[in-house]
């Protein structure tokens, strides 16, 4: 890929639209297969329309070494048997470090290093930081959508397996009032 020329990226934290805007993805409930805990609310919310759970829109820089690609993550509200909506989850198996700056809605940024599970609670105007070798996912958790902007390293990859195989942690949980219920993952 040859490197980008300088340019200007306007972006609406209120809409998560980027322009100019590269590749914008979606994932639907039916992309999200062995992630929530209740497989049978899960198969019935896929019978059920099979939801967007999430849009990830991309700035046109790609994701090449040496760039700073960029994304506006929009996670749509809601549960799956009380388990908050969520992104899959990834580990850069190119180990390096990436921010999120929250923009409208609250959500969370779970991290797990293998180990020990860590929570940033994001909003607007938070800066979350993740180290490298930190795999991270990020949950919605409020009543309107939650979004924050990316911006990693373009060679640092995604590791979608690992999740798979490792989970993160703890699983979240709509609980008391505004406040999140972790729970222990177990694999
Ligand atoms: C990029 C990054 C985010 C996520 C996005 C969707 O390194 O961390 O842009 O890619 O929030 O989440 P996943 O990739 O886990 O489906
Ligand atoms: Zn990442």
């Amino acid at each position: 890929t040859p490197p980008i020329s300088p340019l200007s990226i306007t972006f609406d934290g209120q809409t998560g639209t980027m322009s100019p805007e590269g590749p914008v993805l979606t994932r639907r409930m039916s992309d999200l297969a062995g992630l929530f805990a209740d497989t049978a609310a899960w198969e019935a919310a896929v019978a059920d329309g099979d939801p967007v759970v999430y849009q990830v829109a991309s700035s046109p820089v790609p994701e090449a070494e040496g760039e700073l690609p960029q994304s506006i993550t929009t996670i749509l509200p809601g549960t799956v048997a009380g388990e908050f909506h969520m992104t899959k989850g990834h580990q850069h198996p190119n180990p390096q470090g990436e921010i999120y700056l929250g923009l409208s809605g609250t959500g969370g940024l779970l991290l797990f290093d293998g180990e020990r599970p860590q929570w940033i609670d994001m909003a607007p105007g938070v800066i979350g930081y993740i180290p490298p070798g930190w795999a991270h996912r990020s949950v919605n958790t409020g009543d309107e959508p939650y979004r924050f902007l990316a911006v990693y390293p373009g060679n640092a990859g995604h590791d979608y397996g690992w999740v798979l195989a490792n989970g993160m942690g703890h699983r979240v949980y709509r609980g008391e009032g505004a406040t999140p219920r972790f729970e222990p993952f177990t694999a």
